[in-house]
């Protein structure tokens, strides 16, 4: 059930308090990643919720959802897209950029990484202010994507990612 996976999830991260900066505690999703049956439950839960023939493949935003990204797409027998920071990919990209609370950053994904109206799966760890979800969502249509969904294990609600993606459907495993 719900209430099961985010439980188990809950059980699995640890708060790592002034990390990256001052003020800020971390959550750090490697207890999860790193427990084979807990890592398990909440894949085949990300399946699930979409269905097995909900999406035609699966995008990870980088790093951590790249981890997520693998394992839900060797679940479903989907390809998975890698969503890169800046400079990484090698052929030609479209990319987006976002805010930050201190600058800004971009995303990029490979211009030909999808077919014409391709569902596609979208998976990170945290949804924190929702700017890289903003960007990330919004680049994969310009790429010619369409969103079958977008799915993190955390949510962040005191940041108010959902009014930022407020035309979104987002599903979070677990909200704190
Ligand atoms: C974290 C997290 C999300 C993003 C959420 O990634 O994995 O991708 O931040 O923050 P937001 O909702 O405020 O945009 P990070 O930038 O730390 O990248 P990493 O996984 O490569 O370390």
């Amino acid at each position: 059930s719900g209430e099961k996976l985010a439980a188990l999830i809950a059980s699995r991260i640890l708060d790592v308090p002034d990390f990256p900066k001052p003020g800020i505690v971390f959550k750090d999703l490697m207890p999860l990643f790193a427990d084979g049956a807990a890592f398990t439950e909440v894949i085949d839960g990300i399946v699930a919720h979409h269905g097995r023939t909900g999406f035609d493949v699966v995008a990870g935003i980088e790093a951590r959802g790249f981890v997520i990204a693998a394992a839900v797409a060797y679940a479903a027998g989907t390809g998975v897209i890698p969503v890169r920071k800046a400079g990484k990919l090698p052929r030609a990209t479209l990319s987006a950029t976002y805010a930050l609370e201190y600058g800004e950053a971009s995303i990029e994904v490979h211009a030909d990484a999808f077919t014409a109206g391709q569902r596609v799966l979208v998976v990170d760890d945290v949804l924190a202010t929702g700017g890289t979800a903003e960007a990330t969502l919004g680049l994969i249509e310009r790429a010619g994507g369409s969103i079958a969904g977008f799915s993190v294990l955390l949510e962040l609600e005191f940041l108010n990612a959902r009014q930022r993606l407020s035309n979104r459907q987002v599903h979070a495993l677990l909200k704190v």
